[in-house]
């Protein structure tokens, strides 16, 4: 390839010296687990997002797993979730021991379609919270999903994992949703050397649990464990490399954007379908995904052209071998169906140079 679909060794020549100087700080004060780092991270991240409280964990995954499992869902409880997402997603109620419910998404933002989401509902038994998630880094339409989970008294998590920095109307998911997750994974918009992952939430109580259940359930008492937890703390070393790739988290935010507004303004046609952020809403474009016709062949050209595209996702997860017998909405998932063969994510990060982008827009304006 002319050049990597993500470059993180183009931001890490941006911040090396800084994160290097970062990680000798840890190395000298060998805090190695919930170092003075974490802590940071996980203030300057709250007040990154506009208040609240952070929980740092392991992982996206378990950022997922700790909140159900502090509001005890599990057997016989259905969780509402968007089979277009990555598997985690569904994995995590599937882990609980709770039933995932398939959702379709809108044709257009790909995120979960509320009207699909009611009638799931509507069908179900024993619901109990709906997973949104932020779907190639741009917020799902909360305002509708939160009228929904208050009609029926489900609680609301944010799968974030993608959109972290995203915003509706000026305003993170954090504003709806009961808690919203992130991931760290190093591909993410802010990805850390390794896996990292968090929980948001704005509720005191149920912060103090998740802190319990990220560290083994530990109790007030010394040596007392009052709750049956997880390991999953976020190491202070990747925690001192997201403080320095916060600083200039903003920065990168507002570069993918302008490089979003350039395929767009150079890709828009009859032929190709440029993505639709909803209305009012900023992504953080984890994947610029367009619709194109005969994708297959398009893609198979563009990869002979050595520029790099991905089929996002190539199965959704009601297709996937460990989730085909969960239930899916009564009105089935057409919109998703759809998007599995026509969508073609494009090169993406805030250092694509501008003639990596010119070669991208001139080798895709060629083949359709
Ligand atoms: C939507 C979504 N949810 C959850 C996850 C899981 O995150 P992690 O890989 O950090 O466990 C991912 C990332 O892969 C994701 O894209």
């Amino acid at each position: 390839m002319k050049f990597p679909f993500i470059d993180l060794q183009a931001q890490r020549s941006v911040i090396s010296e800084r994160v290097e100087a970062a990680l000798k700080r840890v190395m000298e004060h060998g805090q190695y687990i919930l170092g003075p780092e974490v802590t940071q991270f996980e203030e300057q991240l709250a007040e990154f997002e506009g208040g609240g409280h952070v929980v740092s964990c392991a992982n996206g995954t378990d950022a997922l797993i700790l909140p159900m499992m502090a509001w005890g869902i599990g057997t016989g409880d259905v969780v509402f979730c968007p089979s277009w997402t990555y598997a985690a997603t569904a994995e995590a109620i599937a882990l609980m021991g709770a039933t995932p419910c398939f959702v379709d998404v809108d044709p257009e933002t790909y995120n979960i379609c509320p009207k699909s989401l009611r009638a799931a509902i509507g069908e179900s038994s024993n619901p109990k919270a709906i997973i949104a998630v932020d779907i190639f880094g741009q917020p799902a339409d909360y305002p509708s999903i939160r009228k929904i989970a208050d009609e029926f008294e489900l609680k609301l998590i944010a799968d974030s994992a993608q959109g972290l920095g995203c915003r509706l109307n000026g305003n993170a998911p954090l504003k709806w949703a009961d808690v919203v997750t992130s991931s760290f994974f190093p591909a993410k918009p802010l990805g850390c050397y390794g896996d990292g992952g968090a929980v948001l939430t704005r509720d005191e109580e149920l912060k103090d649990k998740l802190l319990s259940l990220r560290f083994h359930g530990r109790g007030e008492r010394a040596g007392d464990h009052a709750l049956i937890g997880l390991n999953s703390r976020l190491d202070t070393l990747q925690a001192a490399i997201l403080l320095e790739k916060l600083n200039i988290f903003e920065e990168e935010i507002e570069a993918r954007n302008r490089i979003a507004e350039r395929y767009t303004q150079a890709l828009k046609s009859n032929i190709l379908r440029t993505p639709k952020v909803i209305e009012g809403g900023l992504s953080t474009w984890a994947q610029y995904a367009i619709e194109v016709p005969n994708r297959d062949v398009v893609m198979a050209g563009m990869r002979a052209a050595e520029i790099p595209v991905a089929a996002y996702y190539p199965l959704p997860t009601h297709m996937q071998t460990a989730y085909k017998d969960f239930p899916v909405s009564p009105d089935g998932l057409p919109n998703t169906m759809a998007a599995k063969d026509a969508i073609m994510a494009l090169p993406m990060h805030a250092y694509l140079k501008p003639e990596d982008q010119d070669a991208v827009i001139e080798t895709l304006l060629g083949l359709v």
